[in-house]
């Protein structure tokens, strides 16, 4: 056990407050980011293992061909996160291991359905929930070649195709089911180097992204009135990613506008057209034109309108948001603005103090602060302005500062990871009251992640994992670091 000098007792966090009945206490990981294995087994390549090729397109020049090897490790990685009294895991499905090379009419890898097949049983054989995420960003690398993957329509059919093949794989195993991960943040990628190397004829770095917004959102659309038509039991939605923040100078009405313009342009996008109105935030239509901003006809509102069962979302920090210097409407009215089409500003820091919003992670993460104390403002924007039945906090977690650059011979100061621990505690404390003083429906509550892992741009060195992984040496061994212990003792003592 850890020490507990210096630092508050999980037990002692709101001793007299539980999380509800059934409540999921989970950890998170991605294929990609895990796996390892990337030509094993039948798989093919993704677009990610291209990317991780290109100089100096992963900061640290490391690949995720081998990482963590969970596609041969998995069993003892159950059996690690089972032992600290963890009830759940999300994790995603390789695509390019189920369908080699992506496409509908293409083999699928008998071998890829096995292996999941397998991950699946071990996780329910150790009384861990598998919670499966279709897509993680890592789409078939033979869809780009062919037709710019989700830069193109050609894309949605594939999905559906491939969504309702592992859906019939493992109907009744998995109860709870993502289509897509953080779609915002990967269609944001697909504009850029190197997946910008085969659009399709019409597509150009500006329309990209929301061109993938909108295929990807009819993929979602048709996967899930699929799941339903072929009466998979469970439920399905997808992860949304990021906050709703506040103004940065309070009373300002340019500030008040680009709150909701983060809003739009991060969560509405996905989650207006499923949750609310079938149709996306106005801002976005008023931004962007229709050769930018695919419209949707009233066909593709029907099927998105309640094509989720649940709402989810990967919530790491909250932020203020300011207008941008030269104001909204010039931004808006400037294409080439660097701040166009979303024309607003993140702040970490408070406008009347400057003090930060809280504790900074790693450099190579700095987007990321630690921000306890606006979890419960947030929860009860995500629910009020997406209703739905239930919440999963289907992702938050933080990178210990430079613990990519300290050598295996510093285990005892990597695995002290106070900063992580107290994110952790706090982050845990505000969703109990949440749930308890708010009444804010969250069922579950996931932390990315469950070992170190490769943090796509940045490679190796930013370390969400609550276990380390020592990649100097030839077996990987996975060492808890103390928030690991720290999530145990807090699950322990408020379930
Ligand atoms: C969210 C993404 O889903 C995950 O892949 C990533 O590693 C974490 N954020 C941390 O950045």
């Amino acid at each position: 056990m850890f020490p507990s000098f210096f630092a508050v007792a999980p037990k002692d966090i709101l001793p007299d407050l539980k999380y509800p009945e059934g409540f999921i206490f989970g950890v998170d990981s991605a294929a990609y980011q895990v796996e390892g294995a990337v030509m094993e087994e039948g798989k093919g390549p993704s677009i990610w293992d291209l990317a991780s090729r290109q100089p100096g397109f992963i900061t640290d020049n490391t690949t995720a061909d081998v990482v963590d090897l969970h596609y041969y490790l998995y069993k003892e990685d159950v059996a690690r996160i089972a032992a600290l009294g963890v009830n759940g895991h999300s994790f995603s499905v390789s695509w390019a291991r189920i369908f080699p090379f992506g496409a509908a009419d293409s083999p699928v890898n008998q071998a890829g359905l096995d292996h999941y097949a397998d991950v699946i049983a071990t996780h329910l054989e150790a009384n861990i929930t598998p919670v499966v995420t279709l897509f993680h960003w890592d789409t078939p690398l033979a869809l780009n070649l062919y037709y710019g993957g989700f830069a193109s329509p050609n894309i949605i059919d594939d999905f559906i195709h491939y969504a309702k093949t592992v859906f019939t794989a493992y109907n009744g195993s998995v109860h709870t089911w993502y289509t897509f991960n953080e779609p915002q943040v990967f269609c944001a990628q697909v504009g850029g180097a190197p997946f910008n190397a085969t659009f399709p004829p019409g597509i150009d770095s500006t329309n990209a992204q929301f061109h993938c917004s909108y295929y990807l959102l009819k993929a979602h659309a048709g996967a899930v009135k699929a799941f339903r038509e072929m009466n998979i039991t469970g439920e399905i939605a997808f992860k949304n990613s990021d906050y709703v923040g506040m103004p940065w100078r309070a009373n300002n009405t340019e500030d008040i506008e680009a709150v909701e313009r983060t809003v739009a342009f991060n969560i509405g996008v996905f989650s207006d057209p499923i949750y609310t109105t079938g149709d996306w935030p106005q801002i976005l239509k008023d931004t962007l034109s229709p050769d930018i901003l695919p419209r949707f006809t009233e066909e593709d509102s029907k099927d998105l309108l309640g094509s989720a069962d649940f709402f989810a979302i990967d919530a790491y920090r909250t932020y203020w948001n300011a207008a941008p210097p030269e104001g909204i409407s010039a931004c808006v009215n400037n294409s080439s603005d660097p701040l166009w089409p979303g024309c607003f500003v993140e702040v970490m820091f408070d406008f009347n103090t400057g003090w930060a919003s809280g504790p900074a992670a790693d450099p190579l993460t700095p987007w990321l602060q630690a921000t306890p104390q606006f979890l419960r403002p947030s929860f009860k924007q995500y629910h009020q302005r997406w209703p739905a039945p239930k919440i999963y906090y289907s992702e938050f977690g933080f990178t210990e500062p430079f613990a990519g650059v300290r050598t295996p011979q510093e285990l005892f100061q990597i695995t002290e990871d106070v900063e992580r621990t107290t994110y952790f505690m706090t982050y845990l404390g505000e969703l109990l009251l949440s749930i308890q003083e708010d009444g804010i429906p969250v069922v579950g509550a996931f932390a990315w992640a469950i070992m170190d892992n490769a943090e796509w741009n940045s490679g190796l060195s930013a370390r969400f994992g609550i276990q380390y992984v020592n990649y100097s040496s030839p077996t990987l061994e996975r060492t808890y670091k103390r928030s690991a212990f720290a999530l145990s003792d807090f699950f322990q003592t408020h379930l």
